[in-house]
């Protein structure tokens, strides 16, 4: 039994396949499994990753070993499978690393295990106006297994709602630090949605709000928004929503040309008030390393005027007014009144949110909102499923 440190993680890896065998090249120590599969690994790659305890503090599970703190050429003396079925490495330098079989397997960089990976990474599902809107109970949300299934929702699909919420003024707070720390802003840690005579955005009016994300103002727009219905008494104020990511592939795929303009052409978004003044310059649409679109930016109603080429300016108003005509197609919105006790909570870099007019003389209508940034969901998510 070999007792050095074979991984250095707050989690265990499941034994997927075991090490068969290993044959070591100039540069690298190739493995094959039991399963057939080939993964090379490069000698700079194994020792960079050496998870025993000199290499990685075992309190933290952080490295205190840099890569270049051994020789660029380091070579193994010895290369095994041990009696654990753990990959051995005694080094040049007198070194030694084991490496569990699950945490490599994990970690492989040959393309299949890549692809792997890649293919087990969640995605988006993208919706339209036949959403099964996922519905979750507050109560139910104490116990960590519906929680997840919550937090999944909010990642995966970016429109959910929760039912039962207490209907006190503040009860937002804690369901949202069920999740982690709110991102506070301008408007305050919890906001007031409600007409204020003084109001320093048109939420606070009366006015029906257009399909926008909140805060695009900033340079990282908040993840997670939160809206949580206190009252609704007055008639109107219907909630919509719609999946920015739908809309963004389907202008992609209909109208190429516009969706490239609002990929790189950008758009400044700004708020004032008497004590501050936000501004971001960023396109519409963010896409990810792999091309897929990974952010909206949108609110119609703080946004700057444009600025581009005079060549290129009327291609950015047929992209940007397309865009919107396309917030407002059927086949994109979802419609619904909350009730005081039900709360939306939604994935506010992706998922658009309007509100229909309402009317203040008929009676009163209270939300409230907060901001998590989406860092604290994913974060959530892995420790809830380790
Ligand atoms: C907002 C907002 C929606 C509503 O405050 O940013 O979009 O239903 N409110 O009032
Ligand atoms: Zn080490
Ligand atoms: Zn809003």
């Amino acid at each position: 039994m070999n007792t050095a440190v074979a991984v250095a993680d707050f989690r265990t890896y499941p034994l997927i396949s075991a090490l068969r065998g290993v044959q070591g090249l100039a540069d690298r120590v190739v493995i094959e499994w039991a399963d057939s599969r080939v993964s090379p690994f490069h000698h700079v790659w194994l020792r960079d990753n050496c998870p025993c305890d000199r290499c990685v503090y075992s309190v933290t599970r952080e490295q205190v070993f840099e890569s270049v703190d051994a020789a660029e050429d380091l070579q193994p003396l010895a290369t095994r499978i041990d009696t654990d079925g753990c990959l051995r490495i005694d080094w040049q330098d007198g070194h030694l690393s084991r490496f569990d079989p699950g945490w490599l397997r994990a970690h492989a960089y040959d393309d299949e295990s890549r692809a792997e990976r890649l293919a087990g990474k969640p995605q988006s599902r993208l919706w339209h106006s036949d959403l099964q809107l996922p519905v979750f109970e507050y109560a139910a949300l104490n116990d960590n297994a519906a929680l997840l299934q919550w937090l999944l929702a909010v990642r995966d699909v970016g429109l959910t709602q929760v039912r039962g919420v207490p209907t006190e003024p503040g009860s937002l707070k804690l369901i949202a630090q069920r999740i982690s720390f709110i991102r506070e802003s301008n408007f305050g840690v919890l906001f007031n949605v409600q007409s204020k005579a003084d109001a320093d955005s048109n939420a606070y009016t009366a006015f029906n709000l257009p399909l926008h994300t909140d805060l695009p103002t900033r340079e990282l727009q908040p993840g997670l928004q939160f809206l949580h219905c206190l009252v609704n008494d007055a008639e109107g104020g219907e909630s919509i929503f719609v999946d920015g990511f739908a809309i963004a592939d389907a202008l992609r795929l209909e109208e190429p040309q516009l969706f490239q303009a609002l990929c790189e052409i950008p758009v400044e978004f700004r708020n004032k008030d008497r004590h501050s003044d936000y501004r971001c310059l960023a396109p519409i649409i963010a896409l990810d390393a792999l091309g897929r679109v990974a952010e909206i930016r949108m609110a119609n109603f703080l946004r700057g005027a444009l600025e581009t080429s005079v060549a290129q300016m009327p291609l950015l108003y047929r992209a940007y007014r397309r865009f919107i005509a396309m917030t407002r197609e059927p086949r994109f919105r979802l419609i619904q009144r909350l009730n005081p006790g039900e709360l939306w909570c939604f994935d506010n870099r992706r998922t658009l949110h309007a509100r229909n007019a309402f009317d203040p003389a008929t009676g009163v209508r209270h939300f409230q909102g907060c901001y998590v940034d989406r860092d604290e969901l994913l974060s959530r998510i892995l420790v809830l499923q380790r």
